[in-house]
């Protein structure tokens, strides 16, 4: 079994793009600057934001943090949208999901300038993907090929099983997977809640990506022996004996998963180090899009 190390691997990544600001500094232009917009005060996102922010300033971009209240109107949150969209300073901007119940997440994310939508989230954006064109892929997924890539995992012929079908993970994932070259050429199950008998289908998996939030949900008589194995949960779980009050707990029973694997990604310090290295990666690609457009 090998661990696809996602820790080690961002850090790579975030290494290289940090020489790419270096490079673009050196000639005098304009660092990347990536805003994140959060709505309300959900603990898990301010963590994620917060680790987006730090991300940034390792690398040398520019970030910008707004923070709006969690009784936000849907028209408050358009307009500081509108504003991020024609602000020329900032490159690329998120609106962390998900939003306070009173928001239409669809709205939300149709407003975003699909050119600076370095979350990739935007149905322009989303159907690009999905027609093997230039654009920003949605940093989680983004992640998981880039693990797979850079650590030679095979796909093309391979049967990869994707476990739920968010926007933001299961659905760009199954397409992903299915694409063209490498990593893809795979052939792709997608299951979620109403899938009948699904040990029957992950047992026949080669890869299994698994994005489902529940603790511990991937057993080792659901994976098949020499399996790939991608750990997408990360859901917090109350631990009195740690500091935090929680530990953070992915879907897959990893002690025992492991031993059957070839590969498999730790919770944490898998899937969730690379959405973070990816999400700069993209905001990199949006301030390259905007130079070649003469912005
Ligand atoms: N919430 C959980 N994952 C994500 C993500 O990748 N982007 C945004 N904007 N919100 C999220």
């Amino acid at each position: 079994m090998q661990l696809l190390d996602g820790k080690k691997t961002a850090e790579d990544i975030k290494c290289e793009i940090a020489a790419e600001v270096e490079k673009i500094k050196a000639q005098g232009g304009k660092v990347p600057h990536l805003a994140a917009l959060i709505v309300g005060n959900d603990g898990a996102s301010l963590t994620y934001v917060g680790s987006k922010v730090k991300a940034c300033e390792r690398v040398g971009f520019e970030s910008t943090l707004i923070k709006m209240p969690s009784t936000t109107s849907e028209t408050e949150l358009l307009k500081k949208i509108k504003e991020l969209n024609e602000n020329s300073e900032i490159d690329g901007f998120i609106v962390q999901l998900p939003l306070p119940e009173q928001i239409d997440e669809q709205k939300v994310l149709m407003a975003v300038d699909p050119r600076k939508d370095v979350d990739g989230f935007h149905p322009e954006n989303f159907g690009k993907m999905a027609l093997d064109m230039t654009t920003f892929i949605p940093a989680t997924p983004f992640g998981i090929l880039e693990l797979l890539e850079r650590y030679g995992v095979e796909t093309q012929g391979k049967h990869t099983v994707v476990i739920g079908r968010s926007h933001i993970v299961g659905r760009p994932m199954s397409i992903l997977m299915g694409r063209k070259g490498f990593p893809g050429n795979s052939t792709v199950t997608l299951t979620h809640s109403y899938t009948k008998n699904i040990a029957q289908i992950t047992t026949q998996a080669d890869i299994i990506i698994t994005a489902l939030g529940v603790p511990n949900y991937l057993k080792a008589e659901m994976v098949k022996d020499g399996a790939v194995v991608i750990d997408v949960g990360i859901t917090r779980v109350a631990d009195d004996i740690n500091p935090k009050g929680y530990v953070i707990t992915g879907d897959v029973d990893f002690e025992n998963v492991s031993k059957k694997c070839s590969f498999i990604t730790p919770v944490p310090g898998g899937v969730g180090p690379m959405t973070i290295a990816m999400l700069l990666k993209n905001t990199l690609l949006a301030r390259e899009m905007r130079i070649a457009r003469n912005e």
